[in-house]
């Protein structure tokens, strides 16, 4: 008790609250009740401690002082009742606006806090997004002339085995990098959205299609639906599928043998709600709110960008990405894109993930 006590008074500021309310307090009750001037002046005065306390420590803080400086005042409202009603009805109006006044402080400072921390996270990730794409375009510049050297050499020599396997792996291994570079260029792209009208059935199987590969060399099955059978929707083709590709390539990557990956397209009032769901390894809680961050990875390849970058992309289309995800049952990403057929479809320029 008396430790949570000492805690609660350490910081410097819930001193110096403590103490001007005390302050207050005492001139409050020490003035001679006819010295009208004073005891309304102090009276104000009570203002002071309510708004630190609002200000610094948002509407817990406000509402906690207002509480105490009315339970300090109380007996000042019921001294007044001696001294006729008007005085009466003033100091218990004086009690309600000290019991408001420290949360309407306490929210407003929330609010602006709030404000002041998403507004550098983005300072941070507008940084982040441009540092990433002038590395991301020196490494494409580096990456693209190596692959065409490695690609000559394999023409032109003929290699034995050793040599063959090597160059293999240089290849595999410098289209991975320029992979990356890709990847880090979408992340911090600033181009308008291209939206066209979509064919929601032949685009999810043309996707399956060019993801059979890898699912069939893992023996994971890829299973697309899509309801009704015949929808259009408006959308940036190309941005849609890398977000599709990358969520895909993660439920792959979490999936084992004999597994099912359902990607579906459903039509759902203004909006078109599009899920990749696998049956995979899931996701631990303490990962959850950390897998939108770029560059969070927990394999060891992987540059952390996937679903930042896929995050960035559906908020480019005014939609929303949620994930549900329970270790070793599976994980299920949703994406939900309102439908914005009457706002300009085609070739809009809006740019909700900027730099990002
Ligand atoms: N379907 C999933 N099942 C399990 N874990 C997932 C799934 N999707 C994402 N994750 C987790 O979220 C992390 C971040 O994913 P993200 O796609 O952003 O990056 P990555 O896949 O690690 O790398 P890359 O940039 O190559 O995509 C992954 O490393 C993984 O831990
Ligand atoms: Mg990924």
């Amino acid at each position: 008790m008396w430790m949570r006590l000492v805690r609660f008074l350490r910081p410097r500021k819930v001193r110096l609250i403590l103490i001007s309310l005390l302050l207050v307090c005492l001139l409050h009750y020490l003035v001679p009740r006819q010295e009208h001037f004073y005891n309304e002046l102090f009276r104000r005065l009570y203002y002071f401690p309510i708004f630190l306390g609002g200000f610094w420590y948002g509407l817990r803080g406000g509402l906690g002082m207002g509480l105490l400086v009315v339970l300090l005042y109380l007996p000042q409202v019921f001294m007044a009742w001696g001294e006729g009603q008007a005085m009466f009805y003033s100091r218990l109006m004086e009690v309600c606006l000290f019991t408001l006044a420290g949360p309407v402080v306490g929210l407003l400072s929330d609010r602006e806090k709030r404000q002041r921390i998403r507004n550098q996270e983005l300072e941070t990730l507008a940084a982040l997004g441009e540092a990433a794409a002038s590395v991301a375009h020196e490494m494409k510049n580096i990456v693209i002339p190596i692959r065409g050297f490695l690609r000559r050499i394999r023409e032109a020599e003929a290699l034995d085995g050793k040599a063959s396997e090597y160059l293999d792996i240089a290849e595999r291994e410098s289209a991975r990098l320029e992979n990356m570079t890709k990847d880090m260029l979408a992340f911090a792209r600033q181009a308008p959205l291209q939206r066209e009208e979509v064919h929601m059935r032949s685009f999810l199987e043309e996707l399956r299609v060019s993801l059979q590969i890898p699912f069939k060399e893992k023996r994971v099955r890829l299973i697309c639906a899509c309801e009704p059978r015949e929808m259009s929707v408006p959308i940036d083709r190309e941005r849609i599928r890398h977000a599709l590709v990358n969520l895909l390539q993660n439920a792959l990557h979490a999936s084992t043998e004999g597994k099912e990956v359902r990607l579906t397209a459903a039509m759902d009032g203004d909006s078109v709600k599009i899920a990749v769901e696998d049956q995979g390894k899931g996701i631990p809680r303490e990962d959850l709110d950390r897998i939108f961050l770029p560059f969070f990875s927990t394999k060891p390849k992987g540059t952390g960008l996937g679903l930042a970058i896929t995050q960035a992309i559906v908020r480019e289309h005014g939609g929303d990405i949620s994930v549900e995800s329970a270790v070793e049952r599976g994980t299920r990403v949703l994406l939900d894109l309102p439908i914005t057929r009457s706002q300009s479809p085609v070739n809009d320029s809006e740019h909700v993930g900027g730099k990002l």
